[in-house]
């Protein structure tokens, strides 16, 4: 059972793990992700230094990086991220430039659709759609056990599909996107927004966070809302309705019989998952003449793209030895 390393760099923060074969964590370290505005090279520093201080009590066979960025076909260069400062960055080989194993890179919402699918509620389901919920909207697609990457590597882009003209400015440089909607980036804007106006509604969170604004955060919301927070529970509410009017239109055009909903926000569980679900039944074309999707919460949680980056990685690793 070789030991391989997953990594999983989104827009706050850096997750790397060391996995076995069966999907098991054996170790995980964390830490933030260097700013936008820092260079690239600075978060290739940070996975190296990751990846090294790891390898000092694991024997790493091969490493896996699922990024929040959108990955050329050959699953080397970062062409985009709309969080992170990567513009067709060749992450692959300066990695290998640096670490002596076998790298493989890919997009991290679809590392996290082959994770849930191995080891997660994706067992079984030959047409698997990932919707990751973190920084951003994360898309992955599933079809008999191959990842769907169009011609150019970056299908499953769903969270730029615009779902309100005019609507909010996107990093992505457009506006009205559905991640704008429906991530952990909204639902914080909106807590916030509702703090900053002094809105009645937001005085207990801005007790919890002693005034302080920009403490609030998207696993603070989420823990309030538990407790039955009313504006916390109706935050995770909107999140919940908007994934689900985008994941009726993904049904409309991808059909899948499974929707897999992961990354942070999806902690949430029935908070998120419950109001998607009458969305969904409400808003898919052709409803009562169609089967009819279900939509899952990710089993793995917000691990799901690290632990399929490490499997993926050991695939990768198993055909560099042959080659070899
Ligand atoms: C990016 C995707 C990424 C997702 C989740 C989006 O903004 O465009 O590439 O998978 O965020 O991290
Ligand atoms: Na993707
Ligand atoms: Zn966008």
């Amino acid at each position: 059972k070789v030991p391989t390393v997953g990594i999983d760099i989104g827009g706050t923060k850096v997750m790397a793990g060391v996995v076995d074969a069966d999907g098991a964590i054996l170790e995980r370290v964390r830490t933030e992700t260097p700013e936008k505005s820092k260079s690239p090279k600075v978060v290739e520093d940070t996975i190296a230094e990751l990846v090294l201080d790891l390898s000092d009590r694991h024997d790493v066979h091969a490493v896996g990086i699922g990024a929040a960025g959108w990955v050329d076909a050959q699953r080397s260069t970062v062409l985009f991220a709309p969080h992170l400062a990567w513009r067709n960055e060749p992450l692959r080989d300066a990695l290998a430039a640096r670490l002596a194993v076998p790298i493989m890179v890919d997009n991290d919402a679809n590392t996290a659709a082959w994770g849930e699918w191995r080891f997660g509620a994706g067992r079984g389901a030959d047409h698997l759609v990932m919707i990751t919920l973190g920084t951003g909207i994360g898309g992955g697609i599933l079809e008999t056990g191959k990842v769907k990457r169009g011609a150019y590597g970056v299908a499953g882009e769903f969270g730029h599909m615009q779902v309100v003209p005019a609507g909010h400015r996107c990093p992505c440089g457009n506006r009205g996107c559905w991640e704008q909607y429906s991530s952990g980036n909204a639902l914080v804007r909106e807590a916030r927004e509702l703090a900053a106006a002094d809105s009645p509604v937001a005085h207990h969170i801005l007790d919890r966070v002693q005034g302080q604004i920009g403490d609030i955060t998207g696993p603070l919301i989420t823990e309030l809302a538990r407790e039955g927070d009313p504006m916390c529970v109706e935050l995770l509410q909107d999140i919940g309705r908007w994934l689900g009017v985008g994941i009726a239109n993904l049904a409309a055009a991808l059909d899948p019989a499974r929707f897999v909903v992961g990354g942070g926000v999806s902690d949430a569980d029935e908070l998120l998952i419950g109001p998607a679900r009458e969305a969904f039944r409400r808003q898919l074309t052709g409803r009562g003449y169609r089967p009819e999707a279900t939509i899952v919460r990710a089993a793995l949680g917000a691990d799901a793209g690290m632990v399929g980056a490490a499997d993926l990685a050991r695939l990768v690793a198993r055909r560099f030895r042959r080659a070899n």
